[in-house]
């Protein structure tokens, strides 16, 4: 009686993931052709040398009833490169988002768990949004400059802030404001691979710019706040693949300074650029999370492997 299927099922199902014995897991499949498998805490739990930029725990988020993110906790590195992948609909715009508090603009949208950068909680009371913002900047899809000229793309985050009139730069420098503004325009052009192309016409209107170069633009207003957390969802997917590149070589240097977090669709982009990936399945779990190389040749979940080898999603 005790060893019918029906009760050892039910055993299976009660017990913990974190308990469960180094067998091999058990896997069906579903009516999406996914391999129904527990997630195991181990598989998220990268380890990496140095101190974590951001440590997210529990992060739970839901729109009205949709539960789109479940349980996340990550820790990510700073200085390196992080990228996300997932088939569509399974919450990595929605993590990315909360990395900066911008879902806080989505009415419907509630977020419990908590996100610590340099281990200070970006969740609590009396955090102010726009110095959060500008710690963690944000590139997304779709170039969005604003409809003015190349220069003011860049001087208008800083001006904004209050940064050109009191900001650290023009206190050490003592210098008039148009000097300080040249320089900063030229430092982000500069550290956005877009300088050359662009130097001799930076009065000119950057909606006349090709996509590619407006999206280096974009990068480049994201660094004119002096952020430390550059967020990107899927930067390069409207791009060809020469401006894909452009893209890709800047991001790669740009980790030498800063803490990139990308959301991506191509698999082969994640692999090049990355130094870690975390892989969302459907339902909003963070399935896996490892070394680049581990997970695309050698990932711990069988759903993961399905994902990447290109059988769903
Ligand atoms: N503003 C919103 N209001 C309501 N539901 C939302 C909102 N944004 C996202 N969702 C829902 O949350 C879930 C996750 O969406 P999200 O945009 O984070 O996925 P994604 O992984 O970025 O997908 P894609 O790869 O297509 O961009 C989806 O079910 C989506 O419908
Ligand atoms: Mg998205």
């Amino acid at each position: 009686m005790s060893d019918t299927p029906q009760t050892r099922q039910a055993s299976e199902v009660d017990e913990p993931a974190e308990t469960a014995p180094t067998t091999t897991t058990t896997t069906r499949t579903t009516t999406t052709g996914e391999s129904d498998e527990r997630v195991r805490e181990e598989w998220r739990d990268h380890e990496f040398a140095g101190p974590a930029k951001l440590s997210v725990e529990d992060l739970n988020v839901h729109y009205g009833d949709d539960h789109a993110l479940k349980d996340v906790s990550i820790d990510i590195p700073e200085r390196s490169v992080t990228a996300l992948i997932g088939p569509s609909g399974c919450g990595k715009s929605t993590f990315l988002r909360c990395l900066n508090r911008m879902n806080d603009r989505v009415s419907s949208a509630r977020i419990e768990g908590s996100v610590t950068l340099d281990d200070e909680e970006i969740y609590q009371e009396g955090v102010n949004l726009v110095e959060l913002r500008k710690r963690v900047g944000m590139v997304f899809q779709s170039p969005n400059p604003f409809p003015k000229s190349i220069r003011d793309n860049i001087s208008y985050g800083p001006r904004k802030h209050g940064d050109l009139e009191t900001g650290l730069l023009a206190r050490l420098l003592g210098r008039a404001d148009e000097d300080e503004r040249e320089e900063l325009v030229e430092r982000c052009l500069r550290d956005a691979a877009l300088w050359d192309e662009v130097n001799d016409r930076l009065d000119d209107n950057a909606l006349g710019l090709s996509g590619g170069q407006q999206q280096r633009l974009c990068i480049a207003r994201c660094l004119s706040v002096d952020p430390e957390v550059i967020l990107m969802d899927e930067p390069a997917s409207a791009l060809d693949p020469i401006a894909t590149a452009k893209i890709e070589d800047l991001i790669d240097e740009l980790s030498e300074e800063y803490t990139v977090v990308i959301v991506t669709h191509n698999m082969q982009q994640a692999a090049r650029i990355s130094d870690q990936t975390a892989v969302f399945l459907t339902g909003g779990e963070l399935v896996e999370y490892d070394a680049t190389g581990k997970i695309f040749e050698n990932p711990e979940s069988q759903r993961v492997e399905e994902y990447i080898s290109g059988k769903f999603g």
